[in-house]
């Protein structure tokens, strides 16, 4: 007579011998050790932090092949990089074929380099990512087969799909020392409002909650860093009217087109120290706004217009340290140069940009203007007729968030 127990004892043992063997035959005998997926600052207590921006794969081969070079050269001269983050317009949409397949295309040869320097990266999505045949949320999928990515789908109940966290361990102290927050800044419009996409106030009461289980979690305010696509409209006020380092040679800057308040959510929460974006790819200025650097990265990229005249393709890295924490910031170029003393800019009276987010154009004292990204867009899509007309189709179809 067999009892119950007996029956469970023997599927076990089965089990664990069957795994056990199945293990071997799938992996084989030295099976590689899985990646990390939890950050950590080093021995030094230092963390560093490579950010691609606006790579637009997808415009032409040739161009493609360039932005990997310039991938290439950064993380050459960045041995000791911890993570890439890319903030968004990784993948210019607005140039798919109509091919199913294209988008995976792209993005296996925009992730190569850091899968050759074996470098983890996360990513946040930009407005022109989910233009060709994936989604939103199908790229994220589709980048959490890559075994180094850090990527996450946030929550579904709020707007985007990028609205994520990452902490990073102090191992000295076994503490969390830094936390980096994610938040998908969306693509055109904002609360109906016709210009660029924002982080929506939905999204802000996520960061809100979680900022507010973190504190309380670890019984402190852990120092974070925010990256997005899109830049916070403080960032004009902040070139009007603050010093900063660095420059805008952009149409103003294409900020959200209301400003639903994310400032004051950091403001409120006292995390967020740094925060670092894309898009406008002729601006590369940082400063510090009332107790938060804000900062742009270096157009990487090929695809897309700029970066302006004379400025090389690059990076910016920001280089942590944990305790006391600070972070310290320069431009990596592909040429593996550093830029060592960025233009300074001093706020003048008569300069008041507005920002281009109004009806793609900016306003400033003497007038309208278009943007560069919407000037180099139409140009692109007219020298591509057969793109344009897809682009266009596709348009009408997509369920835009
Ligand atoms: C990660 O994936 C690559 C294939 O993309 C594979 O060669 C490598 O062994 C994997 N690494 C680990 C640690 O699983
Ligand atoms: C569209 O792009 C894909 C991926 O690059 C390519 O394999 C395919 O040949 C292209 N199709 C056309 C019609 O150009
Ligand atoms: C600009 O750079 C200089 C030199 O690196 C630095 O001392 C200064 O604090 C920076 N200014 C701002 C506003 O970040
Ligand atoms: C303001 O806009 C006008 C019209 O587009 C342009 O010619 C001028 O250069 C702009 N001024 C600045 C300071 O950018």
């Amino acid at each position: 007579m067999i009892n119950k127990n007996t029956v469970i004892f023997i599927i076990l043992i089965l089990t664990i011998f069957y795994e056990s063997v199945l293990t071997k035959v799938i992996f084989g005998p030295n099976t590689p050790q899985p990646v990390k997926k939890d950050l950590e600052f080093n021995s030094n207590g230092k963390f560093k932090i490579i950010q691609f921006t606006d790579l637009h794969y997808g415009e032409a081969d040739y161009k493609d092949d360039l932005s990997n070079q310039v991938q290439n050269g950064v993380l050459k001269a960045e041995p000791d990089g911890d993570l890439v983050v890319m903030t968004g317009d990784s993948v210019s949409g607005y140039a798919w074929n109509g091919t199913e397949g294209w988008f995976i295309e792209k993005w296996i040869h925009l992730v190569e380099p850091m899968i050759k320097n074996n470098i983890r990266w996360a990513f946040t999505l930009g407005n022109h990512d989910d233009e060709a045949d994936l989604d939103r949320v199908q790229i994220v999928e589709l980048d959490n087969t890559f075994n180094l990515s850090l990527t996450q789908r946030g929550p579904s109940d709020i707007r985007g799909a990028t609205n994520y966290y990452l902490p990073i361990t102090d191992p000295a102290t076994d503490e969390v020392a830094t936390i980096l927050y994610f938040f998908d800044s969306g693509d055109d419009n904002c609360q109906g409002v016709e210009g660029w996409g924002c982080v929506y106030p939905d999204q802000i009461e996520w960061y809100r909650s979680v900022s507010i289980g973190l504190r309380e979690k670890y019984g402190r305010v852990v120092p974070a860093i925010a990256f997005m696509h899109i830049p916070i409209p403080e960032y004009m006020d902040m070139w009007n009217f603050y010093p900063v380092n660095g420059s805008l040679y952009d149409t103003g800057v294409c900020c959200f087109s209301v400003n639903t308040g994310l400032f004051a959510a950091f403001k409120e929460m006292g995390d967020i120290v740094s925060m670092h974006c894309g898009h406008d790819h002729d601006n590369d200025f940082i400063g510090e706004y009332n107790g938060v650097q804000l900062g742009y990265g270096r157009k990487s990229g090929y695809g897309g217009y700029g970066p302006p005249t004379g400025w090389k393709h690059g990076a910016r890295v920001l280089e942590i340290t944990a305790n006391p924490f600070s972070i310290s910031t320069y431009l990596r170029f592909d040429d593996g140069s550093t830029q060592n003393s960025p233009p300074s800019h001093l706020p003048q009276a008569k300069e008041q940009y507005n920002t281009c987010c109004d009806t793609y154009g900016f306003v400033n004292v003497t007038g309208n203007s278009y943007s560069n990204c919407k000037l180099y867009e139409e140009e692109f899509l007219s020298q591509n007729p057969f793109l344009f007309e897809i682009n266009q189709n596709h348009h009408k179809k997509m369920n835009k968030i």
